[in-house]
């Protein structure tokens, strides 16, 4: 089976990019589960109740998160009913939300966990910890389980990837918003790659205003983030899954933008 995963949708460029390409990368791919991040889709920072059903309406089955799951702070009126929104599953106990949904996908069930890492990140509890004790309670139900793994560190997302392999499909590493060219099955049987990339503006720094993030660096005084306008890009991964093992078969990296344009 085929799942399609979204990397960080950045406010409404990101969601432009989201509604052009994803009918795309549905007929030429044909995934059965498609999963998106959209932590940074509303205004660069959370998710808005009407944002969550514009990325649902433009073909997510399931919604991850990642730290700035609460920046909009409505997330708190709605995420509690919602079955296809996934927030990082090591939060403190008592935290609202889910870290993890089961779909049913035709024949088979889906297991979708957000994890998110603690290297130069807020000190929440252990990720490998958790993503095992979830792992081994959604193995009783189904062998396909994609991990959507937040972090900021290289080393503690491969660190995740290689402590998962053979007990997931995937391991696909999101937040820093640039690509990596690592997407390898590794040899447990566990797809992996350290970062699917951001689907938002093309020409900013990370998705925001690069005069702003410039000035930052150039007087290290605060200033007020923006999601950049003009080109807009997606980038993503589309998964092969053996259905009834589990393991994955292929991890294919999608990059969609004006220097690697879209082919059918
Ligand atoms: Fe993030």
């Amino acid at each position: 089976m085929k799942v399609l995963f979204i990397g960080d949708v950045v406010g409404s460029p990101g969601r432009n990019a989201l509604k052009e390409y994803l009918p795309k990368l549905k007929r030429k791919y044909r995934p059965e589960l498609t999963i998106v991040n959209g932590e940074n889709a509303a205004g660069g920072k959370g998710l808005t109740e009407k944002v969550y059903q514009e990325i649902r309406d433009a073909g997510a089955d399931v919604i991850t998160l990642g730290n700035h799951a609460w920046d909009k702070k409505e997330i708190f009126d709605f995420i509690d009913e919602k079955d296809d929104l996934v927030r990082p599953a090591n939060l403190p106990e008592g935290t609202p939300g889910t870290g993890y949904v089961i779909k049913k996908v035709g024949s088979y069930k889906v297991a979708v966990i957000n994890g998110q890492g603690r290297t130069f990140m807020p000190a929440i509890d252990c990720p490998f910890r958790v993503l095992d004790r979830i792992v081994k309670e959604v193995r009783k139900k189904t062998p396909i389980i994609f991990v959507d793994f937040h972090a900021e560190a290289t080393s503690e997302k491969q660190a995740i990837g290689w402590y998962l392999d053979g007990k997931v499909s995937a391991v696909v590493g999101t937040h820093t918003h640039v690509q990596t060219a690592d997407e390898r099955v590794l040899p447990g049987g566990t797809a992996y790659t350290t970062d699917a990339g951001m689907t938002g503006p093309y020409d900013g720094i990370l998705g925001m205003d690069r005069d702003v993030i410039i000035n930052r660096f150039l007087t290290s005084l605060p200033a007020r983030f923006e999601v950049t306008k003009g080109r807009e890009q997606l980038n993503g991964v589309i998964l092969s899954i053996n259905g009834k093992t589990g393991a994955a078969e292929s991890i294919k990296r999608i990059l969609i933008n004006d220097d690697h344009p879209f082919f059918d």
